[in-house]
């Protein structure tokens, strides 16, 4: 009969396993006071440096995470001293310019104007681009750059600017109308002459009679902007882009146009003289006396 056999199995199994389990549970109390007397405290031991190697480098994680926390933070407060120091650096000059006006330094009797110029160029020269082109709006505004001039070219009548901009340095400036679609910015007139340009952007800006003679506007982008019957002598254009701003009458002489972005229509509107149409893929030089292209 299988099933007796079974049985007597099962527990044969049963007795022998009794044994076994007495077997251990003495051995294991008289294991007991020597596992107490040397295991255990070598188990503590193990515990105790594996949670103090956890706690070091929890420690440590907390310590970094602490530097991080204290290092964004010093670049936070820099930062911010930073832009403190050159709020305090403009409302200075303006406090400046207010007191030179007062003092009659900025009427055409006190030209060459010593006194506003280094105030500016001290100003200036400590400025970031921000700063930078805010100067040039204010400028403007108060009509110490870009006097009244009158267009078209037969009558037009510059008077000198106040703040000369020559030789500074404008780059990666920004200039933008505040109300963009509405009304452009208002630099008309204003002498670029000898300054340095390079990866500007203007943007919904009215240059009109502008110059930017012997200047560099590398890089630089005209957008959406009026350039009508501004002068470009000498200037170093070398991938400006006029994009979709009026060229009318702009006058273009002694420049390089190989990697100038201007397109068939502004070709058309302006007015150039010897320039230079060399293109490094075909190396073809070319040049034009005076006259439209
Ligand atoms: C500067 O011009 C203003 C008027 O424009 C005049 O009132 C003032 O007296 C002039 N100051 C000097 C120092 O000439
Ligand atoms: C721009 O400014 C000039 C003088 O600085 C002024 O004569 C002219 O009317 C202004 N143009 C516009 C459109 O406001
Ligand atoms: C150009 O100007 C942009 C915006 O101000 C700036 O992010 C970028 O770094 C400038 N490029 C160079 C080559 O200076
Ligand atoms: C262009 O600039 C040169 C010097 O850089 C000057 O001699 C020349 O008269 C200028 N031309 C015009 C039309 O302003
Ligand atoms: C402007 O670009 C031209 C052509 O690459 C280069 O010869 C000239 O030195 C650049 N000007 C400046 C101020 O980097
Ligand atoms: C023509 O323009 C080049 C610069 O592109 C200049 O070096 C040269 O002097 C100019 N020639 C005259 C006659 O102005
Ligand atoms: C100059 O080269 C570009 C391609 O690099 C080409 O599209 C353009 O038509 C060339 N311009 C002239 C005037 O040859």
């Amino acid at each position: 009969m299988p099933w007796s056999s079974d049985r007597v199995e099962a527990v044969g199994r049963n007795k022998s396993a009794t044994k076994q389990e007495k077997y251990f549970k003495l051995t294991f109390h008289e294991l007991l006071p020597i596992l107490c007397s040397a295991a255990v405290p070598i188990v503590i031991c193990v515990y105790t440096a594996i949670t103090t190697y956890e706690q070091t480098k929890e420690a440590e994680r907390r310590q970094f995470d602490l530097k991080q926390v204290a290092e964004e933070r010093r670049l936070f407060d820099l930062t911010q001293a930073n832009q403190l120091r050159q709020q305090l650096l403009y409302d200075q000059f303006i406090d400046n310019m207010y007191t030179l006006d007062k003092d009659g330094q900025l009427n055409d009797s006190a030209k060459p104007w010593a006194f506003p110029n280094a105030r500016y160029w001290t100003a200036h020269r400590q400025w970031e681009p921000e700063h930078k082109g805010h100067s040039l709006i204010f400028l403007k505004k108060i009509d110490l750059i870009g006097r009244q001039c009158h267009g078209p070219e037969g009558q037009l009548k510059r008077l000198d600017d106040i703040i000369q901009l020559n030789q500074l340095n404008f780059d990666n400036i920004r200039l933008k109308s505040q109300n963009s679609n509405m009304h452009p910015l208002n630099m008309t007139c204003i002498r670029f002459d000898e300054v340095s340009l390079i990866n500007v952007s203007f943007t919904f800006v009215n240059l009109d009679y502008a110059s930017f003679d012997a200047s560099s506007l590398n890089g630089s982008k005209f957008e959406e902007s009026s350039l009508i019957g501004t002068i470009f002598n000498a200037t170093q254009l070398h991938g400006t882009d006029f994009s979709n701003s009026d060229l009318q009458d702009a006058h273009l002489y002694n420049v390089i146009l190989s990697t100038v972005k201007i397109t068939e229509e502004q070709r058309k509107q302006a007015k150039f003289t010897n320039i230079t149409l060399l293109n490094a893929s075909n190396a073809d030089k070319s040049t034009t006396t005076t006259g439209k292209l």
